[in-house]
């Protein structure tokens, strides 16, 4: 069978950016960013995307690209059937991250039903829009039952395959997200006390970048691009050989950036509209909005559209996380598209049941404190996303090798830019020295071995 390919740039980068763009962005970071000091917090995001995010992505897609294979298959062509198990591991990574993801965007989509019910624009109070939140939460079939809506449609878009499905769902679908993110962060730039949420957002507070926060920027880089995952080589594996890299995956790091701040800006000014802060966690999306949304002109409408974007920007997320898996069935195993999607999404959707409980009848399960949701998260950002990333940039600065990595780079890019010693520079440096040992940093502190200093 032919291997897919993308039918154009533009095609390419809106598959990469649906993938990065998602609950990170419009839910994360905003509160994170507000918790650690605003411009401070930002400030270290930024040199984080520079030093270990944007080479990561370079890395992976390199990876892809050179080897036209799954994640197992590229991992194991480059560097030998050791290597071949980080790639699996790599894959079994991004279908960790589908089952949990697809949970959670189900609550998402299922506020966004909730939305055109009318019902989450009449709180009076923080409790009341807790209460309700908690109500749909403890209910096993709402939970399950969105979890499955999300997954069925992530699996008929996965269907049509790479250019029919991923590509063509994102061409429409990333306009429409930017569309609707730009118009609620003007919307919000226009109501009361816009101006104090922007001072806050934007003025650094040194103070607040506790180790703990820089450990958060670097951690949030990551998991934002979606690295460390299959995702990136699995994308840059339905890349031609002759592409530019560097004109496709500088376009996606700036857009996955300015929706986090456009998110960041619409998600302040309009809680700081009726002089409230921004809740972290699901606390921000399920009370403080929905209760904004109650008390301001033209909320019911805001609400629809808030959580519409959500929804647009996990699904596209959540297409990617399924992928490296279908691959895998496709190239490893010889499978069709078919059965692999389906193969994937039932199982994906099988390991997500649990998550979707965890909140009503499997609340009581827990491990070292945490639900069966909060563990699966945990143990896929934490730990298997971070040594996933490891493996990719190990893999190209110490095996593949950067000579031959950058002389595969070189292919596509322009004569100026083959030339370019200082663009050879920065990744030689940042693939052998600054993005492993600073996701080197992020693993352990995520291990909690900096807890002492902290
Ligand atoms: N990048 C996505 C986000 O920002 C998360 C994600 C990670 C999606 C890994 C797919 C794979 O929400």
């Amino acid at each position: 069978m032919e291997r897919a390919h993308w039918s154009s740039r533009l095609g390419f980068i809106l598959a990469v950016a649906g993938s990065a763009v998602g609950l990170a962005n419009i839910w994360k970071f905003p509160y994170t960013a507000g918790q650690h000091g605003g411009a401070a917090f930002i400030a270290v995001y930024l040199l984080s995307l520079l030093l270990i995010g944007f080479p990561v992505l370079m890395a992976e897609i390199l990876i892809g690209r050179q080897t036209q294979s799954d994640p197992a298959g590229a991992f194991k062509q480059l560097g030998g059937s050791r290597w071949g198990a980080v790639g699996k591991l790599t894959v079994l990574t991004g279908f960790i991250v589908s089952a949990f993801y697809s949970a959670v965007a189900g609550w998402i989509l299922g506020y966004f039903v909730e939305t055109l019910r009318g019902n989450i624009s009449h709180f009076q109070t923080v409790a009341e829009a807790g209460a309700h939140y908690t109500s749909l939460l403890q209910n096993p079939f709402w939970t399950v039952g969105f979890h499955f809506i999300f997954m069925a449609l992530c699996v008929s878009v996965l269907f049509l395959g790479v250019r029919q499905g991923i590509e063509r769902s994102c061409k429409v679908l990333m306009p429409l997200l930017f569309a609707l993110l730009v118009g609620l962060a003007i919307k919000g730039m226009t109501m009361p006390n816009a101006g104090n949420a922007l001072h806050f957002l934007f003025s650094p507070d040194w103070k607040s970048l506790t180790p703990i926060a820089i450990l958060s920027a670097v951690g949030q880089s990551f998991f934002t691009l979606s690295l460390g995952q299959g995702t990136m080589v699995t994308y840059g594996s339905y890349l031609k050989g002759r592409e530019n890299l560097i004109a496709s995956c500088v376009p996606v790091v700036i857009m996955d950036t300015c929706v986090s701040l456009l998110a960041a800006i619409a998600v302040f000014t309009i809680v700081f509209s009726v002089g409230m802060q921004p809740d972290s966690g699901p606390g921000l999306v399920f009370h403080t909005l929905p209760l904004v949304f109650s008390q301001i002109s033209g909320g019911f409408f805001l609400s629809i559209l808030f959580f519409l974007l959500v929804s647009v920007a996990a699904l596209t997320s959540e297409i990617s996380a399924l992928e490296p898996s279908i691959a895998y069935l496709m190239d490893e195993w010889r499978w069709t598209r078919r059965n692999a999607v389906i193969a994937v999404g039932c199982g994906s959707f099988l390991v997500g049941v649990p998550c979707a409980l965890a909140t009503s009848v499997f609340s009581n399960v827990t491990f070292l404190g945490m639900n069966i949701l909060d563990m699966l998260a945990d143990l896929a950002t934490n730990i298997m996303i971070p040594l996933g990333g490891l493996g990719a940039v190990l893999l190209v600065g110490r095996v593949w090798g950067v000579t031959k990595a950058l002389r595969h780079l070189d292919q596509g890019l322009p004569p100026k830019m083959q030339k370019s010693t200082w663009l050879h520079a920065y990744f030689w440096f940042c693939f052998k020295y600054s993005a492993p040992f600073l996701i080197l940093f992020v693993f352990l502190g995520a291990l909690g071995f900096f807890d002492w200093v902290l």
